[in-house]
């Protein structure tokens, strides 16, 4: 059975879920749902980052201890994630002892390989982003990334020799030019290999939250370095060889482009040193910025996801997400924009077919759902429908995937609006035009369940049909002709009633 793997970051804990974090999380299950329809055999992994110094310093102010502190959110992560029906496979978090074997294990090759060595730090440390700057990148003695003040460190600390990776991972992009994923961001990685690479620290002195490294255990790993590792630790690198050689590498590693050095450069190294193989891709997605600012608890716009699931349910959030914004590129959120797009897809476009089906069966057609006929217009409209779906899913774009998908659905409206079936007497004529929108209907539940679990699920069982889609299989079941007909069709309640902004 084909594979396919992929994972999200993992989150700081030092704050609560937000918009941000869901908006990864959403694409990366979208997708691993996608792949499931396909009959593939998936594997999708998130997790939350718990050590290091930004967590120990918001255990500190809250006055806890960091594992208490950790305690207290990584749940928090889980239970945002099952409201937004996540279907991730695995939670890693990096306190778990099999996180820390694998931990240990990787440092330990990377040393044997003679990649890490003891040298003296001197420079700047940024606690937000977790990062070592060179003067150079400093604006205005600032972090670029959180503008915040750096803090100058001077330790004793053990380094990874990046620099000496530069030719294999400019010769390894080469041969896998289209890992990346959008391209745009290969060549931001390549330039930024080719403008030389720095050697970084990876363990810490003076911290005790963290993994001690199995040579020097009075140092702690640097916590990027525990980070990344989450994603062989949790298939078993350091506790289960098998597992580990049956599940790595992974497909796509599902990423904010503010975390793109470190995944495609950083990790791909520190792998290569290890003996391991890289991963075979990165999806690379853009910011989504509030009301065209940057979120920050400074600013209050942190937006929490789940107040949005009360305005527009969590189908509804996740189309937004998955639609709203083309992956890779930054997206704004408003709650204008999210209401306007609710209204116009799902209200106006999806619900209303969905309705107004019903309605008219049960007007026309005593309640039973007509059969479809194999001549309808709406056949290769269904064929392109789907073809264009697979492409754009195949390719990590959710937004033209869903697209893709909405022609079928406005087509569909379309035919109805022709045809008037409304205006019909009963008989063959409106049994064939109901039989199509049925049939075309129940295509479009298959093809939008990976960003609409729930409400395709109530419509395909609303117009007669049994069983789960997500037992479905894109190709074999998306093939024109399939709705037999002869079932009861219900109307039921709205499912995305209008809202005003
Ligand atoms: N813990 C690290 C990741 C380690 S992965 C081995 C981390 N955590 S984070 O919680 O700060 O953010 C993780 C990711 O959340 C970002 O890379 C990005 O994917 C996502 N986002 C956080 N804020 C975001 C937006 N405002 N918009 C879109 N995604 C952003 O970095």
């Amino acid at each position: 059975m084909t594979k396919f793997s992929a994972t999200t970051p993992i989150y700081y804990v030092n704050a609560k879920p937000h918009l941000g974090h869901a908006y990864t999380t959403i694409v990366a299950d979208a997708v691993s749902r996608w792949h499931r329809l396909l009959g593939e055999d998936v594997h999708l992994l998130t997790g939350t980052d718990e050590h290091g110094l930004k967590i120990q310093q918001a255990a500190d102010s809250a006055g806890v201890s960091p594992k208490e502190f950790a305690d207290s959110i990584a749940p928090l992560f889980a239970q945002a994630w099952e409201r937004l029906n996540i279907t991730h496979d695995d939670f890693i978090r990096t306190t778990e002892p099999r996180h820390a074997a694998g931990v240990k294990k990787l440092l330990q090759a990377c040393y044997d390989a003679g990649d890490i060595e003891a040298d003296m730090y001197r420079g700047q440390y940024c606690v937000a982003c977790e990062a070592y700057f060179i003067e150079e990148e400093l604006i205005d003695g600032k972090c670029p990334i959180h503008m915040k003040e750096t803090t100058y460190v001077e330790e004793e600390n053990y380094f990874f020799r990046l620099s000496r990776f530069e030719d294999r991972l400019l010769k390894w992009y080469e041969d896998h030019p289209n890992a990346i994923t959008p391209g745009f961001r290969m060549n931001e990685v390549i330039g930024f290999i080719k403008g030389g690479l720095h050697d970084f620290s990876v363990s810490r002195k003076t911290l005790t939250w963290g993994i001690p490294l199995p040579w020097d255990p009075s140092h702690v790993a640097y916590v990027w370095f525990d980070a990344l590792a989450n994603y062989i630790t949790a298939v078993g690198y350091g506790t289960d060889d098998k597992a580990f050689a049956e599940n790595w590498p992974v497909d796509y590693h599902f990423i904010g482009k503010d975390i793109i050095r470190f995944h495609c450069v950083y990790w791909p190294a520190m792998l290569m040193s290890a003996g391991i193989e890289p991963p075979k891709g990165w999806a690379v997605g853009g910011w989504l910025l509030v009301d065209g600012e940057k979120m920050s608890k400074t600013t209050g716009n942190v937006v929490n996801p789940l107040d949005l699931i009360d305005v527009v349910g969590v189908d509804g959030f996740r189309y937004y997400v998955l639609a709203e914004t083309t992956y890779g590129n930054d997206g704004d959120f408003s709650d204008e924009g999210l209401i306007k797009r609710f209204n116009s897809d799902l209200a106006n476009n999806l619900g209303n077919l969905a309705a107004r089906v019903a309605t008219v069966v049960e007007k026309k057609c005593g309640g039973i759902g007509p059969a479809s006929s194999a001549n309808s217009p709406l056949a290769a409209i269904a064929a392109t429908a789907v073809a264009e779906t697979a492409q754009a899913w195949a390719t990590v774009q959710p937004s033209k995937a869903l697209e893709a998908t909405w022609k079928l659905i406005s087509a569909t409206n379309s035919y109805l609006e022709d045809n008037e079936p409304w205006k019909m007497e009963p008989g063959d004529a409106v049994n064939t035009v109901m039989g199509d929108a049925l049939e075309a209907l129940r295509i479009v539940t298959i093809l939008a369940n990976p960003a609409l679990p729930t409400t395709t699920q109530e419509i395909w069982n609303r117009i007669g049909l049994t069983g789960n889609i997500t037992d479905l299989r894109i190709h074999a079941d998306t093939k024109w002709g399939q709705y037999t007909g002869g079932t009861t069709v219900v109307k039921g309640q709205p499912l995305f009633p209008r809202l005003t902004v």
